[in-house]
């Protein structure tokens, strides 16, 4: 019995020694590499380098490297991937200095962002075709637990979009002739509650236009009118609308500026001539002796030369405002003889200064 233990041992030993010696033989030599299998490779958008089983069978710089799903590939060890590289909603760094052949690179989604198969990371391997084995973008995940449920949507209003994590604020806005009532901005809370109640959007509406002086308003007659209505003005006879003539009913429920009626003027000299429209005309020569609002008429004044005892005219413009059209204070009205008998004395006449 003391002599049977070591010898089972020793039976115990030498049957498990070529198991164990097998299992450390393939820790120590090459991890395997997969066998070329064209197709899942072309269908991932990877391009396959010449294949190999040794260094020797390849030209160059190449070695006979495992290049993932290509297998053992001929590839140029320090060819790069592209670096940095940008992945939608996602960060990506480096897992060591380098970038080329073999380098990984970790991608981690933003948070509330997923990949195709729900997973927030994945390592990507520069490839023996300079590309990354994994540069997918991320996409909105619709269920991450720490979120906010996305706020309610507003009838004739808009909201911005998520993500809804805690500390997050959507903005709400109305659309154009709204108005929006309660808090514009909701703020996604730690406890997954939005911050308040969901603002509404109400129609805005305009009291009826006022009337204007020397006008009239053209518009269907209502109690209240919609943001983004129109009205319209005219003027009566002889006067000149100054303004535009359509009014608008604006997003705050008041009317945009009115125009106004402005009047003709006279033009109250009688026996002279005037510069009118680039014209100098007896003023019975103006169409009713009326002249629009905002025109200018240019008068003619008298200047006396002491020394020469001759005088000479100089012009004076005045302007047509709403119906006023001030004679200037240096015109002088011809009498009605002068004008008869003496026209070329008078002061529009003579020789200009
Ligand atoms: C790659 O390495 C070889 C030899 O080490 C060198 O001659 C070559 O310039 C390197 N190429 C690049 C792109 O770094
Ligand atoms: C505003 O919202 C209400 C309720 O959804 C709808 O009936 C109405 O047509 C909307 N107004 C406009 C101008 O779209
Ligand atoms: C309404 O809006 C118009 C145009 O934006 C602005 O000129 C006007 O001052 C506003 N009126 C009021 C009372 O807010
Ligand atoms: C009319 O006269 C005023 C100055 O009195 C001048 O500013 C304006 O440009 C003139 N208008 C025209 C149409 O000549
Ligand atoms: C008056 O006439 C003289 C001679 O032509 C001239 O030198 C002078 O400047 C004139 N004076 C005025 C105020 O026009």
């Amino acid at each position: 019995m003391p002599h049977g233990a070591p010898l089972i041992l020793l039976l115990l030993l030498l049957l498990l020694l070529p198991w164990g010696s097998h299992c450390t033989t393939g820790a120590e030599g090459p991890s395997p590499c997969p066998i070329r299998r064209e197709e899942p490779v072309e269908r991932a958008g990877q391009t396959c380098q010449r294949s190999c089983r040794q260094d020797q069978d390849c030209s160059g710089q190449r070695q006979c490297l495992c290049d993932g799903s290509c297998g053992l590939s001929c590839v140029t060890p320090n060819r790069s991937c592209p670096w940095p590289v940008q992945v939608e909603n996602a960060e990506t760094h480096l897992t060591q200095v380098s970038h080329s052949f073999g380098a990984l690179m970790e991608v981690t989604c933003h948070p509330g962002f997923s990949m195709s198969k729900g997973q927030r990371s994945e390592l990507s391997r520069c490839q023996g075709d300079r590309k990354w084995s994994w540069t997918e973008p991320c996409e909105w995940d619709l269920s991450p637990s720490s979120f906010c449920r996305p706020p309610p949507e507003i009838d004739n209003g808009s909201r911005s979009g998520p993500p809804y994590r805690p500390g997050r604020e959507v903005q709400y806005k109305c659309k154009r002739g709204y108005r929006l009532e309660g808090s514009a901005t909701l703020r996604c809370q730690d406890n997954q509650e939005w911050s308040g109640p969901t603002p509404t959007c109400h129609p805005v509406f305009c009291p009826p236009p006022g009337d204007i002086a020397e006008g009239y308003l053209v518009a269907v007659k209502k109690a209240q009118y919609r943001a983004g209505e129109l009205v319209y003005y005219l003027c009566k006879r002889n006067y000149l609308l100054d303004g535009t003539n359509r009014v608008t009913c604006q997003d705050n429920g008041t009317w945009s500026p009115q125009p106004f009626c402005r009047a003709r003027c006279a033009v109250l000299a009688q026996r002279s001539r005037v510069l009118y429209q680039g014209r100098k005309l007896w003023v019975t020569e103006i169409p009713e002796g009326l002249v629009q609002h905002g025109e200018n008429v240019t008068f003619y004044c008298r200047q006396q030369n002491q020394t020469q005892r001759q005088s000479c005219s100089y012009p004076t413009p005045e302007r047509c405002l709403d119906g006023v059209l001030p004679l200037p204070a240096c015109y002088e009205e011809p009498t009605w003889l002068q004008y008869m008998f003496f026209p070329k004395r008078v002061v529009s006449e003579i020789r200009p200064c």
